[in-house]
């Protein structure tokens, strides 16, 4: 889980507004400070995300990650289109943001109404691709893989082969 690797006490972390509870959840119980962008039609709001971004450029302030559902978005159901995508990706460079993109439902999207996952629009190894099996195989199995930086994958390996393979409900 990318939380127990990367999110330290007081990192602030941007989430969309709403958004999965369960890892907002997380996020706070590791001691994140969680700021919320809005979700609208096509998702998350990217040019809200910029004037947020820079506007914590502006305080020296550099989020830990951007963590984003951009297909059937959960809660709302949305998926993000492919020109709102590449302006995420753009500004996970610009700004030097990792994003997580979680994609546990696109396996369910009609193949001419999927769309391109942010991983395969990143050239710098700014999106960390996430995904789970307990959609597609059964909730209770807790089991999911991740696609990215290999520097960002070897952590995970390194917590996953310290940590259990049950549910974590705890640090
Ligand atoms: C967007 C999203 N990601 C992840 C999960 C859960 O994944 P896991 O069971 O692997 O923790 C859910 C479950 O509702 C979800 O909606």
């Amino acid at each position: 889980m990318p939380t127990d690797v990367f999110v330290e006490p007081g990192d602030l972390v941007i989430v969309e507004g709403p958004t999965f509870l369960g890892v907002v959840t997380r996020f706070v119980y590791a001691g994140a400070r969680v700021i919320t962008i809005p979700v609208d039609e096509l998702g998350m709001d990217v040019d809200a995300l910029e004037v947020t971004l820079s506007d914590l450029k502006k305080q020296g302030i550099r989020p830990r990650f951007i963590y984003t559902i951009t297909t059937f978005h959960n809660p709302t159901g949305t998926t993000m289109p492919l020109f709102r995508r590449q302006k995420l990706v753009a500004l996970a460079a610009e700004y030097g943001v990792l994003v997580v993109e979680d994609d546990a439902y696109s396996v369910f999207a009609l193949p001419k109404r999927n769309c391109a996952p942010l991983a395969t629009l990143d050239q710098d190894g700014w999106v960390l691709y996430v995904s789970t099996f307990s959609k597609i195989i059964a909730p209770g199995i807790r089991l999911g893989w991740a696609c990215g930086d290999p520097a960002i994958i070897e952590r995970l390996a390194m917590f996953k082969s310290e940590g259990t393979v049950g549910p974590r409900q705890t640090r």
